[in-house]
């Protein structure tokens, strides 16, 4: 397909960040506009190593912005939606926004890829609309059972992104990934917060028994993905993408520990998250039918990541004062009772 222009938005968060950085090195003809409202997930210093390069522009701005999502959007060949409230304990403490974002505001980029024509509306969606799965994995037909506000949010995302297939014929993808783990990922979420603390030697704090299992997804990979659906994905269609990668998050935390070198002490069982899916698992046959497969084992990612937020202090130390410290309190109470806080 012929792509001058990609509107990412929600570039400046964690999976968006890298996957500019993806297609800035792979199309050398292609300019990137990331919108952004830069809420608290959103940072421009993930794409200090783009931002000077002729071929990008950053437009601060919402979703829910009608007349800036309008502006933005005209001119643009492809839009590659990654914005939205995404941390699912946040969504339980405070829903409001991911009503907002992750469904009003998938409806505004819908309006506008309407009224441009877009040659593809990319929906960067979640393997948790799917819900919670005992045994077997969930395929692209299975029934959506979305457990929490987050994951319910999106799903409602998706299907409004699907009706615009159905009505207007609008050359939609939706991807539904698997939990993401690499560079730039905000130290609220399960790996960065945990390899985090232990740098710094503070409890690492496992909701329940720690036996609920995701499947780990590494960044590039999934980067990867998203752009061969849109040079090679069927309209109208959604892809799973997982890397059959399932781990309980009691054996994430060893591994994190074992490559820190840091003592199974810090780990602090806290009370369970209300709701909490006990296991993700999906299969990705029509990714794979195209070719997609990720490139190097998990082991082998986790010993780069360890050594990425080992290395760039200086990019997650900030992320956790502040509003993140208020944030911490409220959500790990149990933490703040046994510091005597
Ligand atoms: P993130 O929280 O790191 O980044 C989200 C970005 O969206 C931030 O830059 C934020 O500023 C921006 N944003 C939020 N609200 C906005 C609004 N109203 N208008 C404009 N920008 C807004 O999220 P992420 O982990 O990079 O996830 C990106 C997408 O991938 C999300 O849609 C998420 O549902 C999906 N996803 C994430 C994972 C994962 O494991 N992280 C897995 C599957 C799918
Ligand atoms: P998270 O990274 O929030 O992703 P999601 O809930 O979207 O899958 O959490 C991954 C798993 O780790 C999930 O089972 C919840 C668990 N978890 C903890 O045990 N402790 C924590 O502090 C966090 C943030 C997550």
């Amino acid at each position: 397909m012929d792509i001058k222009c990609y509107f990412v938005a929600g570039g400046a968060g964690f999976i968006g960040s890298n996957f500019v950085r993806h297609l800035m090195a792979k199309y050398p003809q292609a300019k990137v506009v990331v919108y952004d409202k830069l809420t608290y997930a959103g940072n421009v210093a993930n794409l200090a190593d783009v931002a000077d390069d002729p071929r990008f522009r950053f437009v601060k701005g919402d979703i829910c912005d009608r007349y800036l999502v309008d502006r933005g959007v005209r001119g643009a060949d492809v839009i590659v939606n990654f914005a939205a409230e995404t941390h699912v304990d946040r969504s339980i403490l405070e829903p409001d926004a991911f009503i907002q974002t992750d469904i009003v505001g998938v409806h505004t980029l819908l309006e506008a890829a309407r009224k441009y024509g877009v040659k593809r509306y990319v929906q960067i969606s979640t393997d948790e609309v799917y819900g919670s799965i005992e045994d077997g994995h969930f395929s692209e037909q299975s029934s959506i059972n979305p457990s929490s506000p987050y994951s319910a949010s999106k799903a409602a995302g998706d299907l409004l992104v699907k009706s615009y297939w159905t009505t207007y014929r609008l050359p939609v993808v939706i991807t539904r990934a698997s939990n993401n783990y690499g560079p730039y990922q905000h130290p609220e979420k399960l790996i960065p917060l945990f390899v985090t603390n232990a740098l710094e030697d503070k409890p690492l704090p496992m909701y329940g028994d720690g036996m609920q299992v995701r499947d780990w997804l590494y960044v590039d990979d999934h980067c990867r993905a998203i752009d061969l659906v849109i040079e090679k994905g069927e309209k109208g269609a959604i892809y799973n993408v997982g890397a059959s990668c399932e781990k309980t998050n009691r054996e994430v935390t060893h591994r994190i520990l074992e490559l820190l070198g840091k003592s199974e002490s810090l780990i602090k069982h806290v009370a369970d998250r209300p709701g909490h899916d006990r296991r993700y698992a999906l299969t990705a046959e029509p990714l794979r039918q195209l070719g997609w497969a990720p490139l190097k084992p998990w082991e082998e990612r986790m010993a780069e990541v360890c050594q990425w937020y080992s290395a760039r202090r200086d990019w997650w130390e900030p992320l956790k004062s502040g509003d993140f410290e208020e944030y911490y309190r409220r959500q790990y109470p149990d933490l703040m009772a046994k510091a005597g806080r």
